[in-house]
């Protein structure tokens, strides 16, 4: 291919095809799923869940992540199957502890079977209710030392008020699907998801006690759909 001219048919398929197979490889050595997080897909699954779970290589990010900051208390905001949520509770010490929230009582009920079936019952919990309303009775239990954003989208930047609300210097504040193949940094933004994680991003780079980053996560998922091409945002909370 000329460096003048755009990739044809042929080069995007093998792109497409180099792509999966890192992915594959990657997952394999470092992110390989265990019959608990395969069980947390399939239960889903077999209850008409939406299988938009984090990927595997998310995981272990968050886990690394969970184990890096010596996190004791992990909030997440937003359940599903409790995928997410069985990488994280891995990343805690025996007596830490990871509540997680989530609005819908079908996905709480499979999150909470996904932690039994992990043996992670004492150290995750699921509170069923909208974050919003949810979020105001967690003071007691903060400050958490790792939160996790992955809830409705267009509620994104009142997720980082009470994040930040109930975090302590060193916090990390991790959001999931913060690029939306792009549309996050369109203007205007053209749908409602794109806009909440644009006013998410725009919000933790103004924030003066934050310092982020955010990384693109290239799936093999199929091609158009959103979660393909989309990324993950990462805030450390300062003094
Ligand atoms: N973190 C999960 C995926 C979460 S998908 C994983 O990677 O395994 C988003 C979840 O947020 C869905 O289960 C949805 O029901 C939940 N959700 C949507 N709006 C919410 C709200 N207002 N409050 C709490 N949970 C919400
Ligand atoms: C959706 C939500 C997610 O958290 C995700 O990672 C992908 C898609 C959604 O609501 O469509
Ligand atoms: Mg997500």
């Amino acid at each position: 291919m000329s460096s003048l001219s755009l990739p044809d048919d042929e080069q995007l398929r093998k792109d497409a095809q180099t792509r999966a197979f890192i992915n594959r490889e990657l997952q394999t050595r470092f992110a390989l799923e265990d019959e608990v997080l395969r069980g947390s897909r399939e239960r889903a699954q077999a209850e008409n869940v939406p299988a938009i779970q984090i990927s595997p290589l998310q995981g272990r990010l968050l886990q690394v992540l969970a184990l890096s900051c010596g996190a004791r208390s992990i909030l997440e905001i937003g359940a599903l199957a409790g995928y997410s949520g069985v990488w994280l509770a891995r990343g805690l010490p025996r007596n830490g502890k990871l509540i997680s929230l989530e609005v819908d009582p079908k996905h709480a009920e499979i999150a909470r079977a996904t932690f039994a079936a992990a043996g992670l019952s004492e150290r995750a919990e699921v509170r069923v209710g909208p974050a919003l309303i949810l979020l105001p009775t967690l003071v007691p239990n903060a400050p958490f030392d790792l939160i996790f954003i992955d809830a409705d989208k267009s509620n994104y930047p009142q997720y980082l008020d009470w994040a930040i609300n109930l975090s302590h210097p060193g916090t990390l504040i991790v959001a999931d699907n913060v690029i939306r193949r792009g549309r996050a940094f369109q203007t205007p933004p053209p749908d409602e998801s794109a806009a909440g994680a644009a006013a998410y991003n725009r919000k933790i780079l103004e924030h003066p006690r934050l310092t982020s980053v955010a990384l693109p996560i290239v799936t093999d998922a199929f091609e158009d759909s959103d979660s393909s091409m989309d990324g993950l945002a990462i805030s450390v909370v300062r003094e």
